[in-house]
Formats: structure tokens, sequence, C-alpha cells
């Protein structure tokens, strides 16, 4: 508990004095800034290479604080805010003057959410600022779900990291926008569908962001959570494979026949998607590292978190 309070202290010194800290969180690690300091909420687009249309999601420890910063909650918030925060989804709402353009890409709106760590709902409570947080990974580039991911890739350029150990989840939150008359689905996470759908007793539009480009969910259409080597997704394992001892496979519980054992990440062997989806980006990230010319993805049954695996899988897929 002693080390916890040493390691909390050094990350709020790193951001109240306007700098970035690696922060955990039960979805993925966060790159973290003041977001009221429009400084410090740049040099988390410079150190990402994010392009400035893509906006941040705030994060803080409770809905009452977003509140006592302008934002008001829509009912409907309040309602899935008693379900699902802290935990893994994030709710688009009318933004507030106090929360600066850069953070909002000049949209209207604003992302809000409280994550479940302890860590991280400590450092958040000792702070009067919510914190700007993006994935800590360079832009395009697949999610970190280990403190050792971040330091990998941007070890230097941050303050201080964070270890709160592997992300439970594993996966970015769930996103739903409540700016408009309908709750709609802009991502795919951990809180399904029918989750939401369940306490609101409504229907949920589902955000088609492999064909919209709406200012609705920018940043969703390019290629994403992707790895280096070109990966392709594949439901049979009976198609012609160029080159099997240069190829690695993603796979979700049984080998692929063809491709040497050690050339595969089986992400749950039990066939538990939840364990599935906490592998997800471990298996991407340690396949990508060995130099394969290809990876092929074998998708997931399409239920629960199933349908986030499959989504992200898709956009690491998609060619530029
Ligand atoms: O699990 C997560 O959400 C993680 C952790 C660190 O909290 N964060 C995360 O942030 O995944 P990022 O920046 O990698 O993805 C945020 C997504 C982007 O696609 C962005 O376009 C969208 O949220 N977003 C942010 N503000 C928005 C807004 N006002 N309207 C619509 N989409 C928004
Ligand atoms: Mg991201």
């Amino acid at each position: 508990m002693f080390e916890h309070n040493v390691e909390i202290t050094k990350a709020t010194d790193c951001l109240n004095a306007g700098k970035l800290v690696a922060i955990p969180t039960e979805t993925v690690y966060g790159l973290a800034a003041n977001a009221f300091n429009e400084k410090a909420v740049a040099t988390i687009f410079a150190v990402k290479n994010r392009p400035r249309f893509n906006p941040l999601i705030i994060h803080s420890n409770s809905l009452q604080r977003f509140e006592s910063w302008g934002i008001t909650i829509p009912e409907v918030v309040k309602k899935l805010a008693e379900q699902f925060s802290p935990g893994p989804i994030t709710y688009v709402v009318p933004a507030s003057q106090a929360i600066p353009e850069l953070v909002t890409a000049g949209h209207q709106s604003v992302a809000i959410r409280i994550p479940n760590h302890p860590l991280t709902l400590n450092l958040l409570s000792r702070l009067n600022y919510p914190l700007a947080a993006p994935s800590a990974n360079p832009s395009g580039y697949v999610s970190p779900t280990t403190a050792a991911h971040v330091a990998v890739q941007l070890g230097n350029k941050v303050c201080h990291i964070l270890d709160g150990g592997p992300c439970k989840v594993g996966i970015e939150s769930t996103i739903i926008s409540l700016v408009q008359q309908k709750p709609v689905l802009l991502r795919h996470g951990a809180i399904t569908v029918n989750d939401i759908e369940k306490v609101l007793n409504q229907q949920v539009e589902v955000y088609n962001t492999f064909q919209n480009n709406s200012p609705l969910a920018p940043g969703m259409l390019s290629k994403h959570y992707a790895t280096k080597t070109q990966l392709i997704l594949a439901e049979d394992d009976s198609i012609n494979l160029f080159e099997p001892e240069n190829t690695g496979a993603i796979r979700f519980c049984s080998y692929h026949p063809l491709i040497p054992k050690s050339n595969q990440y089986i992400l749950a062997e039990d066939g538990d998607l939840i364990t599935a989806a906490a592998n997800l980006y471990a298996a991407m990230r340690m396949l990508d590292n060995k130099g394969f010319k290809l990876i092929i993805a074998q998708p997931v049954p399409n239920e629960g978190i199933g349908v986030a695996i499959n989504d992200r899988l898709q956009r690491a897929s998609i060619k530029e």
C-alpha cells in the first residue's frame, strides 16, 4: 500500500507539472494529461502522432465531478453509470465551456469515462481536473495492456508510468453516444449492445464505422489497432498458405493444423471469450515482433465481448 502511495504521488506531481503519465485502467493503458492544460494535451497528440481531428476521452472518478466542471449529465447516462461505472464504458455527452477545443477536436460533445482500476481511481480522486487520456500507443498501433508495452514504445516520452499490472479487460471501452434522441453505439467493448439495451429498455443504434465517415465517430474509420506485419482474418483453416513457417497465427482455442505450433498464440484454451479479450493485444504484439511475413487471425464466436474482439481484428486487417 505504501509503495502504491509513493507511485501515485509521483504520478500526481508529473500531472500537476503539465507532464504526461501512463495510467493503468481495466481496458488498456492510457496516456494521460491534465485535460484543462492545453499545452499538456498538445503533447499527447505530438507523442502519439495523433491527428488533431480525433478527440480525446476525459477521465475522472465520479459523475458528480464531471458535473462540477459544467458538464450536464443526461438522465440516460446516470442510469447506465449506475450499472456500469466505474467500468469499461465511455459516454459521449454535450460538452461544456470548460473543456478545451483540443480535447473535443472542436465538437459540441465530449467523451467521459470512469475507469475501474484502484490505482487510477485513487489518482483521479487527488486531482482537481479530469485526465485526457487516449490509449498509450503510437496512433494506429495496438493498444498497450501492460506497463512493459508502454515502456517499449513511449517509455522515454512520459514523466512516469504507473504500473497497475496487466489490464483485466484488455480491449478499449465501449463508446455510447447520448447526444441525439437515440443512443448510438460508436465502439464495441466489454459492455455489449444487449447489456445497454437491457438497462435503458430502449433500442440502441449500432453505428457502422466501417462504412460511414461522420463527425459522430471521428477516428474510427481508418485502419486501427494494427500490427506492422500484415494481418488477415481467415475463418477457414484450409486456405492455401504460402509459407507456413513464416506465418504467425492468432487462434481462439485450437491450433491451426498447417502452421508450426511455436508460431501460434492461443487466446483462450478453455474457449472463454473474456480470457481471449484479455490476451488479444499481447498476442498481436508478440507475433508482430517475430518477423513473420504474415499473421493470420481466426475470428472468435461473435457473441458477448467476442463482437469487440472481431471488430479489432477486422480493423487490424484493413489494408491502407
Ligand atoms: O478504454 C478506453 O477507452 C481507453 C482508456 C485509456 O480509457 N481510451 C481510449 O482512447 O481508447 P482512444 O483515444 O484510443 O479512443 C477514443 C475514441 C476515439 O475513437 C475517439 O474518436 C472517440 O473515442 N471519441 C472521443 N471523443 C469523442 C466525441 N466527442 N465524440 C465521438 N467520439 C469521440
Ligand atoms: Mg486508441
